[in-house]
């Protein structure tokens, strides 16, 4: 079992965990919420503190399921949410972050990030997320689904070097961000916050990291996971509803991926040697 979790450092110059507990598609059946909830605080229990949810999630299902999970133990916890871009204007802002504040029953977001660019001005968006942040609403915002020119964009707006991540999408089979978001964003101290990290799933099943996976004793799931913690200033907040499956992904932050596993990965998921837009799920 992993004594500790690992942190990397957020612009601020806080820590902030690499390894968190998403929440996409819970809250959207009642009969899995006892079952959500339980895997979510014995997420906590394991020292895995950081969650991820976002006001879409079943429109706020998600939230609820959070602050059943998260009751009584608010301090322990990095809490981190989404403001969608149809709600990002000047007033929908605030307006959002208070019902997401309501349903996740606490005075306070760790970070709160844009979902996805959409129509209106970036400036306004970093205008309203500064006001919540000085007002004690948010510790900290960032954003989500940014590729590099987004990024170049934010860093040149007042106050836009506040970002203190960008959540995107990345895992062994879709490295594209390797190419330049990534190194872009370790160079100005911004943590990737790595969404998908086992492909929803898919990578648990892939036969190409059995043997790797036999080499550490460990299952392909963990593997995956290991390569997206294995990168400097990267968070991965893989979603799991299984108690077991929580217990695997903590367990991962122990799997040391030597020379020879990362050539073989590098073969079965070869990393992107041009530019590729940014994909999102
Ligand atoms: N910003 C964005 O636009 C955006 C987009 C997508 C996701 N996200 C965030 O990122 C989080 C993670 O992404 P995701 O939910 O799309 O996909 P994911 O974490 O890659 O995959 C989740 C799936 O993998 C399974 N799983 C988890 N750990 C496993 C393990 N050790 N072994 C085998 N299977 C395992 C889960 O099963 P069980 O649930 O049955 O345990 C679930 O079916 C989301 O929940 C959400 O918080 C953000």
């Amino acid at each position: 079992m992993p004594s500790a979790m690992r942190t990397t450092t957020m612009p601020s110059g806080e820590a902030i965990p690499v390894l968190g507990q998403g929440t996409w598609k819970m809250g959207e059946d009642r009969r899995r919420h006892a079952e959500e909830v339980a895997a979510l605080k014995f997420g906590l229990d394991l020292g895995i503190t950081l969650i991820d949810t976002a006001e879409m999630y079943a429109s706020g299902g998600a939230e609820d399921v959070v602050a059943e999970a998260i009751a009584g133990r608010r301090d322990e916890v990095f809490l981190v949410s989404k403001v969608l871009p149809s709600n990002a204007s000047r007033t929908g802002v605030p307006q959002a972050c208070e019902q997401s504040l309501k349903r996740l029953r606490t005075d306070r977001l760790d970070l709160y990030l844009l979902h996805w660019r959409g129509g209106v001005p970036l400036a306004e968006t970093v205008e309203a997320l500064e006001a919540l942040r000085k007002a004690g609403k948010i510790r900290h915002w960032g954003v989500s689904n940014f590729d590099t020119d987004d990024m170049q964009e934010l860093a040149l707006l007042p106050d836009g070097n506040q970002v203190q991540t960008n959540q995107v999408l990345y895992n062994l089979s879709r490295r594209g961000i390797e190419f330049d978001l990534m190194p872009w964003s370790l160079q100005r101290g911004i943590p990737t916050m790595a969404y998908s990290p086992v492909e929803q799933g898919v990578l648990a099943r892939n036969g190409k990291l059995d043997a790797i996976a036999a080499r550490h004793a460990v299952t392909p799931a963990q593997v995956a996971l290991a390569f997206v913690m294995h990168q400097q200033g990267v968070i991965a907040i893989p979603k799991a509803s299984k108690q077991e499956h929580v217990r695997q992904n903590f367990e991962a932050l122990d799997i040391k991926l030597t020379g020879e596993d990362i050539a073989d990965l590098d073969r079965a998921f070869p990393p992107p040697t041009r530019k590729r837009g940014l994909e999102m799920i």
